[in-house]
């Protein structure tokens, strides 16, 4: 059931990945940067994937690497983050940067222990990271993840209660052959097919599954919390 689960939303991951700068096309065999990786999920942090592509495009046009980053000047990084908000993202940005290039080597840490001793690395991004960047089995859970794991499930305990188990229903699918590209594949259902608004259920390889579609539920969930 879950290798079942997990085997079709691959498939459509080949198929239907978006192509985002920070990614390599599923399948090509090449790892991403974890450079590119980590800027790209701070970024993400409160921000959109539309609004975050240009900024990313020419962070990584001027800094290439960590170590360039490192060397930034701070007027620099600040200048090129105006207008993407949550300024403290930014000078996290260039702590994280200076740690990696001079305790680390200019190599970042391949697993979620070592990238929560990171400034600015939470749990949710230290797990994007080890799973997108290093194939690890970490259980990624942002936003979209959540509504995805709601309707499969059906789980329809209000937020923010829902949560443990939304992650555990992660947990449960997470496979241990491509985990990065199964985190980011529910983040691209999410994104384009499992919308908060009208989702495309007939379009969705999770369709014959999902017990919020078969309960006629799926737009209800998740429940957010009372106010
Ligand atoms: N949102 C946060 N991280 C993302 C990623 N790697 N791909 C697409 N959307 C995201």
């Amino acid at each position: 059931m879950r290798d079942d689960l997990t085997a079709a939303l691959l498939t459509w991951y080949d198929g239907h990945a978006r192509d985002l700068p920070w990614r390599v096309p599923p399948g090509s065999g090449r790892r991403p940067d974890p450079y590119r990786v980590w800027l790209s999920e701070i970024m993400l942090q409160q921000t959109t994937v539309a609004a975050v592509r240009a900024y990313f495009l020419r962070f990584t046009e001027i800094w290439p690497t960590v170590t360039d980053l490192a060397a930034a000047e701070d007027t620099e990084v600040m200048g090129a983050w105006a207008g993407l908000g949550y300024y403290a993202r930014a000078r996290n940005l260039l702590k994280c940067a200076r740690v990696v290039a001079s305790e680390h080597g200019g190599r970042f840490p391949d697993t979620e222990a070592g990238l929560l001793t990171l400034p600015g690395i939470g749990p949710y991004t230290a797990a994007a990271i080890a799973a997108i960047a290093f194939d690890r089995p970490a259980v990624v859970v942002d936003g979209n993840v959540e509504r995805v794991m709601a309707r499969l499930r059906r789980i329809e305990t209000p937020l923010p209660a829902a949560k443990a188990p939304i992650r555990a229903a992660m947990a449960e699918l997470t496979p241990d052959r491509r985990p990065g590209d199964y985190a980011q594949a529910v983040m691209d259902l999410g994104a384009t097919i499992c919308t908060p608004k009208s989702p495309g259920c007939m379009l969705c390889p999770w369709r014959d599954a999902c017990a919020a579609r078969l309960a006629g539920v799926a737009e209800t969930l998740p429940v957010k919390a009372p106010k």
